[in-house]
């Protein structure tokens, strides 16, 4: 960045290239790599996936241009950028907690995107090792079920991780960074696609594929579709101002149109070539498309175990996902620290103390994976719904009502962050370019030579997205049910009430009979549905 240029405080980017390495580095992340892939499997595939990039181009393009837009014309941090184009536009200064909400949903989302980092730092080490050389599905299941069942190890990585950013971020985002991403993200796909070519090889190339593209709608749940917008915004770093901070560097010559879809489209390529590198391999050895955030650490290192030279190219996949998630997690802190900056604070004490509040709050999803991971935050049955429901009564209803499903604090912060915070960002974020915004302002910032596909953004921004967000918002809350109502059994089997109102200790009592079998809870081994194990097939 160099400061001369334009009067953002912090700086400007040096050219369009750097601007898109940069956006593009916030946007390819551990969200294309491990999440995409893991959410595709556990939601079905195909439809989903559909739905996804429907999702991506719809909704998730449009808005990072009105991001952008946002943040060049502000030129701060995102708080202080819609509280001036607020005035400008002559409404509430209040917008600017918009911005709030959004370094808020930056910093929870490091709180566990740390966590994970961490494991893929933890998988250079092993890769390194030579530990999966020849590996089958179950060496490889061990040695993650080794790592997530011990909380000191996660800890350590989750620590060095996050002291990187904290470093990267408190210097400003220096060249340093930029170069690294110059190299690192070419880097990244090439192994990418070296790793879909060891897929082709697999034998189940085709049925890994049909998962991931195969559409069946019936498949797509109401909780999917929600899911998938969230990732959505998740993947393309929108929704929480990651984007609006860096636009806010953005020179203003550069078109934010073009410049916006090279970025989506670099996202959603890198995010399809991790699936396809990673499914065939989870049908070639019978492993579950649905084992959870445990699928990518469970399914490429047996693939990098099977090639020639897989100890080299293994290590340097997992250190490029460690860089991958590096440039991400930096934009997550980014807007929260700016707007410290133009406070007052200096920038590394700014970051020191997010990075530390961020670290601590980290501590609960290492936690959810192992000593807690039966302490369900919210837990949700067809017929009602809890929080904080301790491990003895979620054990029980677990047994007796299959149905029920409960987060832990990792998969809360998760679920918080990517489909209730950024969606409703988004959602804000197109009202206001589309409603609040002067719509001279508006199209001088775009400067889009085409006055017809300015007016269709204008429509998406407007009226489209929004809808469109609000509508998938009602129809997973079950407010808006197109065609059958989902059915809702009655039962006391499948009601918390029913086991929270027990006082401790007979949670678990006998007396609760699964309708489908006489045995008593007692006897039915507990569901640790947390931490994912793959099951062998035979
Ligand atoms: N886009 C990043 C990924 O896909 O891994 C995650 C992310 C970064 C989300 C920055 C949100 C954000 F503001």
């Amino acid at each position: 960045m160099n400061k001369d240029s334009n009067n953002s405080v912090h700086g400007i980017w040096g050219s369009r290239w750097i601007f898109i390495l940069a956006a593009t580095g916030s946007a390819v992340g551990l969200g294309n790599i491990w999440k995409f892939p893991y959410i595709a499997g556990e939601n079905g595939g195909g439809a989903f996936v559909l739905f996804y990039l429907g999702c991506i181009a719809l909704i998730g393009v449009p808005v990072m241009m009105a991001e952008i837009l946002i943040g060049r014309r502000g030129r701060m941090s995102p708080i202080n950028s819609m509280a001036k184009l607020a005035k400008e536009a002559q409404v509430s200064r209040r917008w600017g907690y918009l911005g709030i909400i959004g370094a808020l949903a930056g910093f929870l989302i490091m709180s566990f995107y740390s966590v994970v980092a961490g494991w893929a730092l933890y998988y250079v080490y092993k890769m390194a090792s030579g530990a999966f050389v020849g590996a089958s599905g179950e060496t490889a299941g061990g040695i993650w079920q080794a790592l997530t069942s011990d909380p000191l190890t996660l800890l350590g990585w989750h620590t060095v991780f996050t002291a990187l950013v904290v470093v990267v971020v408190a210097r400003g985002v220096n060249r340093g960074l930029e170069l690294a991403v110059r190299i690192l993200m070419p880097l990244l796909f090439l192994l990418l696609i070296l790793l879909v070519g060891y897929a082709l090889t697999s034998g189940a190339f085709a049925e890994g594929a049909a998962f991931l593209f195969n559409f069946d709608a019936s498949k797509l749940s109401t909780d999917a579709a929600l899911v998938a917008l969230g990732h959505a915004f998740f993947t393309l770093s929108l929704g929480m101002g990651a984007i609006m901070a860096y636009g806010a560097y953005m020179p203003h010559k550069v078109s934010i149109g073009s410049t916006t879809l090279v970025i989506g489209f670099l996202d959603t390529l890198v995010a399809l070539a991790a699936g396809l590198a990673i499914f065939p391999v989870v049908f070639a050895n019978g492993l579950e498309p649905a084992a959870g955030p445990g699928l990518m650490f469970q399914t490429l290192p047996i693939a990098f175990g099977g090639m020639p030279a897989g100890v080299l190219f293994g290590t340097l996949f997992f250190v490029l996902v460690v860089f991958a998630a590096w440039s991400s997690a930096i934009s997550l802190l980014e807007p929260a620290v700016a707007w410290a900056v133009e406070k007052g604070f200096k920038r590394w004490v700014a970051t020191v103390a997010v990075g530390i509040a961020a670290w601590t709050l980290g501590i609960l999803s290492v936690l959810s994976l192992n000593d807690w991971s039966g302490f369900k935050v919210i837990v949700n049955t067809p017929n009602d719904w809890g929080l904080f429901v301790d491990s003895a009564t979620w054990q029980a209803l677990a047994a007796a009502c299959t149905s029920a499903t409960g987060q832990t604090w990792f998969d809360f912060f998760d679920y918080l962050t990517s489909s209730i915070m950024l969606p409703l960002g988004g959602l804000f974020i197109a009202i206001f370019v589309g409603w609040v915004m002067k719509e001279t302002h508006v199209r001088k910032e775009l400067a889009m030579g085409n006055f017809k596909l300015y007016l269709v953004w204008r429509a998406v921004v407007r009226i489209f997205s929004p809808l469109a967000i609000l509508l998938v918002f009602a129809y997973s809350t079950g407010l808006w049910k197109p065609g059958e109502t989902v059915e809702v059994k009655a039962g006391a089997e499948c009601e918390l009430a029913t086991y929270a109102a027990m006082p401790e200790g007979e949670a678990v009592a006998p007396v609760m009979v699964t309708p489908a079998s006489d045995v008593p809870v007692e006897e039915i081994p507990a569901q640790e549905s947390d931490v994912p194990v793959l099951e062998e097939q035979q």
